[in-house]
């Protein structure tokens, strides 16, 4: 294994080597080689993007890798994302619009444009993604912009590169006057980009809109070179710093757009539109980048409703970022912001993050309009699991009838803040998922940011939560009960399976002991069919499916256990968890438990720490909590 310094070490190496420096008359032969050293901003942001991988799903939508290790459950505003990007590289005229997103707080909109600026980066970094500009420009211009106009078409025939735009007035002079209008001889370099050291990647944030000067996107008169070059239209007494140069050949974030006066909103629109930056200074300065800019909701549809700004609004492609409404993405969510956080010491039981996540769905989801539908049950459904009465086939119909789901509701940061509120209790070495459950609602009802009538509805969804984890939480004690959980099950499953075919083949079985025939067991079949509500009348049709799957899975030369088919799956366990029901509420509500049962509750705690990822103490907490549940049952 390479120690840290190592890789230290090699990466700077690579780093150096990758450098390179020449002049124009040595960089043609390089792009004319390669063209893609060429391509503009959305191209390469595009290509960066693709290059990490596609996959397509059965409904033909696309989802990116590039995305997946940082953005979770969005996928579909990130689709919207990349196609801007794809239609903008391939030329279209939506690479001439600002890209706007908005969406509720802490939806992910910084994090999308964080993760596009620091991939950017990298990707400057490597063979695809390499980029040249002119050495001495203060704005990294492309080398190709020195082809004089006249040439630019047929340079265009020879290698299929379009050249657009003109040299920098800084370029321009040095051209004239440093290099005599020898093209050949102005030198070109790699470029890395680095958003620290303000190359390629820019950013900028809105301060007081009326005292905030516009040199801080275009530049300014550097007024001490004035005296030295003689005159204010002298390009050498410009800076070229505004964050439009720096973000030249690259990236721009706009931070809180619409927040901006309506200034600086012009010179970006006069950017995307005719991809000039303009100055009043200078007629010109080409600049090829991608804007992308974010804002909250409520910024922005005051904006959309400004008949004043109405020749802006057709000049931008607007993408609605809201919540994720999956539950194991919000999984995902939560444990990448914990493991930003320092909690090695501290032990987050299981289900803690589920049940959180659990809640703040249930916040962000929009009351279902269908009969038989719950809340709840929308909540699996979009998280891919088939309920009672509704498949995966329906979350399309359900979704079109929801107007603004994923807009509102609790948001990760929230959770996230409870989460830590919750730990940072002095003796806590270990969360439960009730404790998580209480310190969000402390929040609810302590923090002001809620109203009443939001403050009820949080409080019936944590009691939802609540519930689920109940059913979750008893699963969990259920299994630890049994020695070999999968193992029984598989028996138990043999043991149907056996039955279904003597019975769809109207034959007899074999006792494995006496040897005797014996019918099929009725009794047992209908039990764990009964688990599931298949009623009397659709007992055929269910036994009939069964084996169908468990042929289908033979052919195929799968295995098909328990855990195959969904529904069975949770029939096998009812039924397992039945016959114990008895000794196992003995067991956990006894008061005084007996030397037996004390075996077996040490039992079933070491299961739950090797099997489960309990602890020892969030597996007492969870025996007394499913004791208390198990007590509280007729
Ligand atoms: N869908 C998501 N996937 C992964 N992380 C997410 C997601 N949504 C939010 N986060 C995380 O939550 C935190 C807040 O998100 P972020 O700062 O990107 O929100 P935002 O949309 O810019 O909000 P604001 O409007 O308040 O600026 C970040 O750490 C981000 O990584
Ligand atoms: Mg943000």
């Amino acid at each position: 294994m390479m120690s840290i310094l190592e890789k230290i070490d090699a990466h700077l190496n690579n780093h150096r080597m990758e450098s390179w420096e020449g002049t124009f008359r040595d960089y043609l032969p390089l792009v004319m080689e390669n063209p893609s050293l060429a391509q503009r901003s959305h191209s390469r942001i595009y290509n960066m993007v693709k290059s990490a991988g596609v996959r397509v799903d059965d409904d033909e939508k696309e989802h990116y890798a590039f995305f997946e290790e940082e953005l979770f459950g969005i996928d579909d505003p990130l689709a919207r994302v990349v196609e801007y990007f794809k239609a903008a590289a391939m030329g279209s005229d939506v690479g001439r619009r600002i890209l706007l997103l908005y969406g509720p707080p802490s939806s992910g909109k910084s994090q999308l444009v964080i993760l596009l600026k620091r991939r950017l980066e990298e990707y400057s970094r490597t063979p695809e993604g390499a980029i040249y500009a002119m050495t001495e420009c203060p704005q990294q211009g492309d080398p190709l912009l020195l082809l004089p106009h006249a040439l630019r078409q047929e340079f265009q025939q020879e290698t299929g590169i379009f050249v657009e735009g003109d040299l920098c007035p800084q370029c321009a002079l040095n051209l004239r006057e440093k290099y005599n209008g020898d093209i050949y001889a102005v030198p070109v370099r790699r470029l890395f980009f680095s958003e620290k050291e303000r190359v390629g990647i820019g950013t900028f944030v809105p301060s007081d809109p009326k005292s905030q000067d516009i040199a801080e996107l275009v530049g300014s008169i550097d007024l001490s070179a004035i005296g030295d070059y003689g005159s204010e239209s002298d390009p050498r007494a410009y800076r070229f710093d505004g964050e439009l140069n720096v973000a030249n050949r690259g990236l721009m974030e706009f931070i809180e757009m619409l927040k901006a006066d309506e200034r600086f909103l012009y010179v970006l629109l006069t950017l995307a539109q005719e991809k000039n930056i303009k100055t009043g200074r200078f007629p010109l300065i080409y600049a090829d980048e991608c804007v992308i800019s974010h804002t909250n909701e409520t910024e922005f549809n005051e904006f959309m409703a400004d008949k004043k700004s109405e020749a802006l609004h057709d000049r931008m492609i607007t993408i609605r970022v809201p919540y994720n409404l999956k539950v194991s993405q919000e999984i995902r969510i939560y444990e990448k912001l914990l493991r930003q956080m320092s909690l090695q010491d501290i032990h987050i039981a299981p289900h803690a993050l589920r049940v959180a996540a659990i809640f703040s769905v249930l916040s962000r989801l929009e009351a279902p309009q269908i009969n038989g539908l719950t809340l709840v049950k929308k909540m699996k459904l979009y998280d891919g699991e088939d309920v009672e009465g509704f498949r995966q086939k329906d979350v399309k119909m359900i979704q079109e009838q929801t107007e603004r789901e994923g807009m509102d509701g609790i948001s990760p940061r929230f959770i996230i803040n409870r989460i830590s509120a919750s730990l940072i209790k002095a003796d806590t070495t270990s969360v439960t998922p009730i404790d998580v459950l209480r310190a969000i609602k402390e929040g609810i009802d302590n923090q002001g940011q809620f109203k009443h009538a939001e403050r009820e509805r949080y409080n019936d969804l944590i009691a939802d939560a609540r519930r689920e984890y109940d059913e979750i939480a008893r699963n969990d004690v259920q299994k630890a009960f049994f020695v070999s959980f999968d193992q029984e099950a598989l028996t138990l499953l043999d043991n149907y399976l056996d039955n279904v075919e003597a019975y769809l083949d109207q034959a007899k079985l074999t006792d494995p002991i006496t040897g005797e025939e014996i019918p099929a067991d009725e009794k047992l079949m209908r039990s764990i069919e009964e688990k599931i509500q298949v009623p009397d009348y659709g007992k055929d049709s269910f036994r009939n499916e069964i084996f169908r799957k468990v042929a289908m899975a033979h052919r195929h030369g799968d295995k098909f256990d328990y855990t195959t088919h969904e529904k069975l799956k949770s029939a096998i366990e009812k039924q397992l968890f039945e016959e114990r029901r008895d000794t196992i509420k003995l067991t956990i509500t006894s008061r005084s438990p007996d030397t037996e049962q004390l075996r077996k509750l040490n039992q079933v705690i070491d299961n739950l720490v090797e099997h489960q990822g309990y602890n020892t103490e969030s597996a007492n907490e969870l025996l007394k909590y499913v004791s208390s549940l198990l007590a509280r049952e007729k």
